[in-house]
């Protein structure tokens, strides 16, 4: 596709516009590449990445004066995590430029030719051979014997990850006689499909996060301190590159795959040596065609030009070899039926049109919903009840509806009207500021759905973390008036006992069920600072902006006193005078914390004024402990160790301990193994204190440990 068609809005943009917008971009791609590369857990799909890094690209071509030296096509990801040691690559781990569509490839092609100066009748060969959608791996060999493996990392720095990929079983010790000094190989490290099903069954089973895709378990599993974790994971690779080598191997890139092989390594059986670009595209859809059978994930095809003279000639460019383009599959997509939209009131009253759809796999995922987004998206694609509708799921993001089949319209249906109240039984109406794309419901506090998705916020597993208050028992607990606001959950046993219904005898509950929830509950009575404050579900308070406020305010009281007075502050301001300084002191405290500034100042300000808020935060005073957060220490006596918390603890809460322990340097896993120094064991411990017993693993009461950390 060209350039001005994908983004027409290029060619209107001022040198002032572009400066500003290269500058975000740059921070944007640079945190997508942090959440792929340092924790797994992407927050963009591919196609959605890849369009920012070309619109990247597509603004610097126009204006290459503007060019950053931190843009992102300057490097070719992020950083190394921490954990591991640090593995400078002996050549840089190459990124690949991609295609979209036939004209791309032959474009590629076009360019290999005209580099090179071939004659128009001189074949180029090309091998395809199928994207692994996992993550990129360099083994080195000397004297043909394995000696390191390294992640990509940033492309020049990787993670030390040797004895972790030692315990695949796909990868051989070492080469056979007559291999060079030096070898370096490089491929993919990839999870299968059923293997990955088993692991996500076995982490829900034990109360685990689940991945949320094979590639993200594959990353997850490689990069685990503990190898024996790694060795359990039944990972596999294909090997496809080469990276440093003493002397050459053959000369072209079939001749190497060849002699990967025959040292021992997987390569895929789907490569192919094409003769023309003909043959390249017929290859390009005979794997996407056999992709939804494979038992691992693929997301396109690559091509490199096969001869090795070429290659070197042909050199990289900025990030990636001339030699080589992935060709990527289009995000799966399937045909179904829009049953009904219905409109959703998140936390903060926006309101969400949702589509019902009438459920289909698409990638191997069961898909019901689809977000609509908003008022505007949805009249721009004009999406009907009862309509035919195109739905498309990239990676992991949630499903999106692409457009409707419109040949399949009935002719008498009628445009969706957005709601102008609110759902709820309070018809609140509903209001879009000017210039704004988000519609809320103006209810605020009165609105029983945002009354609900708070306090679904404040329960999530992130802020108090609740087990047994899920969505259902949420709306149960809040339609017949048991909870209300969070303050309640820390009254509910109370409340219970004097309930002339009470819990235990209501549909879907029994005496376990109930005594487990006010277990969790009070596990809960004492609670992290930085998770208080996000529980709150305060507009705009992130995890990350939440801990920087507990950092900043350091207990509690402190910080609600500075809010109230800030917000005191604020609403006797007028607002034609809004320069933090001239608010008070307090504003212009929080407004100066690096990555507040004064929107957010505002949004936490605009919740300490509503009496309502004040209620919650002195009944949630009256019932929680708050814990400080504390800085990690540096050398203490369980520093390295690694530590099981089992049974149930008197002193502290499960998250406290694992907390604590953490911040002072130890590990803190859910299971007994080999590897464990000290079991925790609190009241009612059960088979993980026995096993422990049996492994000859140190047992601690709580006050052992409590003496031990003093
Ligand atoms: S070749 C110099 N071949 O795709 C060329 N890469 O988007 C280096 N990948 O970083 C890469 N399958 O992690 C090559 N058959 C294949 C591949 C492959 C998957 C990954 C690799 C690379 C990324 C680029």
């Amino acid at each position: 596709m060209k350039t001005e068609d994908e983004f027409p809005e290029l060619a209107s943009l001022t040198a002032e516009e572009a400066a500003a917008r290269l500058a975000e971009l740059a921070t944007e791609i640079d945190q997508h590449d942090k959440a792929y590369h340092q924790k797994d857990a992407p927050e963009i799909s591919d196609a959605g990445y890849d369009r920012l890094r070309r619109l990247n690209t597509a603004i610097e071509s126009k204006f290459p004066n503007l060019i950053r030296s931190d843009s992102p096509s300057q490097n070719v990801g992020a950083a190394p995590a921490t954990g591991f040691g640090k593995v400078t690559h002996s050549r840089p781990m190459l990124s690949l430029d991609n295609a979209f569509d036939g004209e791309d490839v032959e474009n590629f092609v076009g360019r290999v030719r005209r580099f090179l100066g071939l004659a128009e009748d001189e074949p180029v060969e090309i091998v395809a051979e199928p994207k692994i959608d996992g993550l990129s791996i360099s083994l080195r060999y000397e004297d043909g014997k394995y000696v390191q493996a390294a992640t990509r990392g940033d492309g020049a720095v990787g993670e030390n990850v040797t004895a972790n990929v030692a315990t695949i079983s796909e990868i051989p010790d070492t080469l056979g006689p007559g291999a060079p000094d030096v070898v370096e190989i490089r491929g993919e490290v990839y999870i299968r499909h059923d293997d990955f099903a088993a692991l996500n069954r076995a982490r829900e089973e034990s109360d685990q996060a689940v991945f949320a895709n094979p590639r993200n378990a594959a990353a997850g599993s490689l990069r685990q301190l503990d190898v024996t974790v790694t060795a359990s994971r039944n990972l596999k690779m294909f090997a496809y590159a080469a990276g440093e080598l003493s002397e050459p191997v053959g000369d072209s890139h079939s001749g190497w795959l060849e002699q990967l092989s025959d040292w021992g390594f997987s390569v895929n059986p789907q490569s192919k040596l094409c003769q023309s670009t003909t043959e390249v595209l017929d290859t390009y859809k005979a794997i996407g065609e056999g992709r939804a059978a494979l038992p691992y994930d693929i997301d396109g095809v690559v091509y490199k030009v096969n001869r090795h003279d070429w290659q070197e000639r042909l050199g990289m460019v900025s990030r990636a070899p001339r030699w080589a383009i992935a060709h990527k599959f289009p995000a799966e997509q399937a045909q179904t039926v829009l049953e009904k939209i219905t409109i959703q009131v998140g936390r903060t009253g926006a309101i969400t049109p949702v589509a019902n759809l009438l459920p289909i796999t698409v990638g191997g995922v069961v898909v019901s919903r689809a977000t609509l987004h908003n008022e505007d998206e949805l009249r721009r694609k004009d999406v009907r009840e009862g309509d035919t509708v195109i739905i498309q799921r990239a990676g992991d993001v949630i499903p999106q509806i692409v457009r409707v089949v419109e040949e399949k319209r009935d002719p008498a249906s009628t445009p969706f009207t957005f709601p102008t109240v609110c759902p709820c039984e309070l018809q609140t109406p509903v209001i879009r500021q000017e210039g704004g794309v988000v519609a809320r419901c103006s209810g605020e506090l009165a609105c029983p759905f945002q009354q609900v998705e708070r306090i679904r916020h404040f329960v999530s597993r992130d802020a108090f973390d609740i087990d047994g208050l899920g969505e259902k028992q949420v709306k149960a607990f809040f339609d017949r008036k048991m909870i209300r606001t969070p303050v309640d959950i820390f009254d509910l046993e109370q409340n219970d006992s004097k309930a002339l219904d009470p819990l235990r005898r209501w549909e879907g509950w029994g005496e376990k069920s109930v005594t487990k929830l006010f277990a969790a509950i009070d596990a809960r009575r004492s609670i992290g600072f930085d998770r208080l404050i996000y529980g709150l579900g305060i507009r705009q308070i992130g995890q990350a902006t939440a801990r920087l406020l507990a950092r900043q305010y350091g207990d509690f009281a402190t910080w609600h006193n500075a809010m109230a007075a800030a917000a005191a502050e604020r609403a006797a301001t007028p607002d034609e005078m809004k320069k933090p300084e001239l608010v008070g002191e307090n504003y212009a405290d929080l407004c100066n914390i690096d990555q507040i500034g004064i929107s957010v100042a505002d949004d936490l300000t605009a919740f300490f004024s509503e009496p309502h808020n004040l209620d919650i935060l002195k009944g949630l005073e009256d019932r929680l402990e708050v814990e400080a957060l504390e800085a990690p220490a540096a050398n203490t006596a369980v520093t390295g160790k690694t530590v099981v918390f089992t049974g149930t603890l008197f002193t502290m809460t499960r998250g406290e301990a694992k907390a604590k322990a953490e911040s002072l340097g130890a590990k803190v896993s859910g299971s007994v193994s080999k590897k464990t120094d000290y079991i925790v064991v609190g009241a009612d411990a059960g088979s993980k204190a026995k096993k422990a017993q049996e492994l000859g693993v140190t047992v601690l009461s709580e006050d052992e440990w409590q003496a031990m950390i003093a």
